[in-house]
């Protein structure tokens, strides 16, 4: 059994696949947290905890017995709360009717469930066995459950929150998160993923203090500028060794994740959705669901937490029909043509692809309402024929007789002044009273909070998807919410909006995207501004970046790599010069470094060369070698582009009798030491045969004397290895 309790000690113990998770219940009641790390025996970890002197900390309230030996503020928490002597960071901050905003949440029992239950309204991972701990204010009537799901097939525990008024006043959640968790020790850095519109996920490693970090989004989006990801790692840990624990919340709307350093000598992680903007107000009897953190833990360093991540979600998030089958092989028109198309010029497009392998074609923005740039249409999800003669079939059949499949734009969360959708319903965007309106790409964002916009939302999609033969849909999301407000809620409900955005999102990916299992949908955020777990349970990729020069690339997809496997990003081969950069990369560079993901291809074909295309054919074979390792193989970044000249990613088979290596060097050096790479992930006592190399070697020769690359001449070029278990 992985979740057991000790009734002696009161420790619960969640065994994974090679971790342990304990904590247990105090003498007062207290959920005080044990362990987090690699798999070890069920002893009782209490004698590790800090007796420091705390004679100057207040007592547990009514204590007078424990004189501030037993204090909140030196206890390391499951759940932390406020005003009864924890000045750390609280989990959970309410305000009840009297006044007050005291909490303190007592034990009252558990539950282990054989499935994990779904989160109403919000996707999650599954899962099965699950302990559910009640925790009690009896003061307040107020309850907390702490629910935690382990796994067999992966590192990670998934943890959340569900807080319940019991009392028959209303309490007002001020702060609501989804765990704490307390690391022993205080020498840690956090590493985050910072970024902004073409340049995602940069990860930057900082060292924690006496204090708080913390990292967080206040734009009801995941956003680009920071994922909703946080490590803490130890001071030694490297890429290969090491303590690293993530934390990845499965969440799209404004959220926190924090690390606090405590006097006591712990460092206790928490977070959910922010409470900046926040509040929600419980009713007698109801309850608040957060949404769920995955922690993940590696003693192999950083590379081992983020393959604890790609395992978890492959095996537990990411649509199982979907998440290890081939993905569509696509050409997209937007940079071929942006908004400036017709039917003679995609049917062209589509024509130059024959015989390249590539099998959908996707027609982006600018198909719909009157939409000859980005100030008009959006909403108005029915064909522009004035710009598509003969309706979406024309091109459709065409696209179908060539023997492709047709995939379809769409941005469903947006609104146009210049619509018809805002002609008839102004109110329908997000807005504020007596205040203009910020734009963003000239368009507004739709008040998702409210049931009939998401009702009209659906049904627009749904119509086209029901009456055309639409396999395929890219999902943008192109600006942030900027007037918190919406006009279908009362003034003293206003703070639940950025949430119920969330909600509203999940319930119409909910009626699209579940609604039409036929249909493969890929997340998009003007490039990969929404980039979240959250976001993967719906669409098995996301396209990862409007920046897809090569070089940029490494890494952008090395950052994005830390948290989410390589089969969510989507990476398209463009052209050159590329247009966010300017720069001339080698189309054997682009291919190769587009194939360490979903891949597909944005340019003008029509331009393409006979050598150009076969070109794209024999990478298209290259890819269709590699592709299973893309979608279900283990990820090992050995070069790492932020502080050398090269970037490195090997893939290697579960059962390790395969594997794929990829390197890059940005700039040729005359001259230049030669470049060794050392494998990692084969089976040392395996033989692979190298065909580049023509040669055989055990895994533990390229693990340990490693091979050197030897890169043509010339700046961005690749060279890639193929490993094959003799
Ligand atoms: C932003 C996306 O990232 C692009 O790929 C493209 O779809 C444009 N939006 C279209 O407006």
């Amino acid at each position: 059994m992985s979740i057991s309790f000790d009734k002696s000690t009161k420790t619960f113990y969640l065994d994974g696949k090679n971790v342990t998770y304990a904590f247990f219940i105090n003498s007062r009641g207290f959920a005080e947290h044990l362990y987090y790390g690699k798999k070890i025996h069920h002893d009782f970890y209490l004698y590790t905890r800090a007796t420091g002197t705390t004679s100057v900390l207040a007592s547990a309230p009514g204590d007078a017995g424990y004189k501030g030996l037993f204090s909140y503020d030196s206890m390391s928490p499951e759940l932390s709360f406020f005003g009864t002597g924890d000045y750390k960071e609280c989990a959970v901050h309410a305000g009840y009717k009297e006044g007050d905003r005291l909490t303190e949440l007592l034990f009252d029992g558990y539950e282990i469930l054989a499935e994990k239950p779904k989160i109403s309204g919000m996707p999650s991972l599954d899962g099965g066995e699950t302990l559910v701990v009640h925790l009690y204010d009896k003061v307040k009537d107020f309850g907390a459950d702490l629910y935690y799901t382990v796994y067999d097939d992966c590192d990670v525990i998934a943890r959340r929150v569900v807080y319940t008024n019991h009392a028959q006043s209303e309490v007002k959640l001020l702060r609501a998160y989804s765990f704490a968790m307390g690391l022993a020790g205080n020498k840690y850095d956090a590493i985050s993923l910072f970024g902004g519109w073409a340049k995602e996920r940069t990860p930057e490693r900082v060292a924690l203090h006496h204090g708080v970090f913390s990292i967080d989004s206040k734009q009801a989006s995941s956003s680009a500028k920071l994922n909703p990801f946080m490590a803490i790692v130890g001071k030694e840990t490297t890429e290969t060794q090491g303590d690293a624990y993530g934390f990845s919340l499965v969440y799209s709307s404004s959220y926190i994740l924090k690390a606090e350093v405590a006097t006591s000598g712990e460092t206790v992680v928490l977070g959910g959705i922010n409470d900046f903007d926040f509040t929600w107000t419980l009713s007698e009897g109801e309850s608040f669901e957060t949404p769920e953190i995955v922690i993940a833990y590696s003693e192999d360093g950083i590379g081992g937490m983020s393959r604890a991540f790609h395992d978890a979600f492959r095996e537990h998030l990411i649509d199982k029909k979907r998440v290890k089958s081939p993905r569509p092989l696509l050409i997209n028109n937007w940079e071929a043509t942006y908004f400036n198309f017709n039917y003679e010029k995609l049917a062209a497009i589509v024509d130059a692809v024959e015989g390249t392998g590539i099998d959908t074609f996707v027609l982006d923005d600018g198909w719909f309402g009157k939409r000859d740039d980005d100030s008009s249409g959006l909403g108005d999800w029915y064909v522009n024929e004035n710009k598509l003669s003969g309706g979406i079939d024309r091109i459709i059949n065409y696209v179908n007789s060539k023997g492709m499949k047709f995939g379809l734009w769409f941005e469903p969360e947006m609104i146009n002044e210049d619509s018809d959708l805002y002609r008839a319903h102004p109110d329908y965007a997000i807005g504020a009273p007596d205040r203009p309106r910020c734009y963003s790409r000239h368009q507004y964002v739709l008040d998702l909070t409210r049931s009939d916009v998401c009702d009209y939302i659906v049904n627009s999609v749904n119509t086209m998807l029901k009456n055309h033969n639409i396999e395929y849909v890219k999902w943008d999301y192109n600006r942030n919410v900027t007037e918190f407000f919406s006009f279908g809620r009362a003034p003293e409900r206003q703070g639940e909006f950025a949430h119920r955005y969330a909600l509203g999102l999940y319930d119409i990916c909910e009626r699209i995207v579940k609604g039409n299992p036929d249909v493969f949908f890929e997340g998009c955020s003007g490039g990969g501004a929404r980039f979240d777990p959250a976001i993967l349970y719906y669409f098995p990729q996301i396209w990862t970046s409007d920046d897809s020069d090569a070089e940029e690339r490494t890494r952008i997809q090395y950052g994005t790599s830390l948290v989410y496997p390589l089969s969510a990003m989507s990476c398209h081969v463009s052209a050159v010069p590329n247009h966010q950069v300017g720069r001339n990369t080698p189309l054997k560079t682009r291919g190769d470094i587009a194939h360490l993901g979903a891949t597909g291809y944005e340019l003008d074909t029509t331009k393409f060369t006979d050598d150009d295309k076969k070109a794209v054919a024999s990478q298209i074979l290259e890819y269709k070698k590699m592709e299973n390792l893309v979608l279900e193989g283990d990820l090992y970044r050995i070069d790492n582009p932020f502080d050398s000249n090269y970037f490195a990613f090997a893939i290697v088979s579960k059962d390790k009798s395969e594997a794929h290596l990829t390197c890059y060097r940005t700039l040729c050096i005359c001259n230049a030491e030669t470049h060794r790479v050392k494998m990692q992930g084969l089976d040392p006592n395996k033989q692979y045969y190298i065909p580049e190399k023509q040669m055989i070697l055990h895994g533990s020769t390229l693990m340990n004397v490693g091979m050197p690359i030897n890169f043509p001449k010339g700046d961005y070029m690749t060279v890639t290895y193929h490993f094959e278990e003799k």
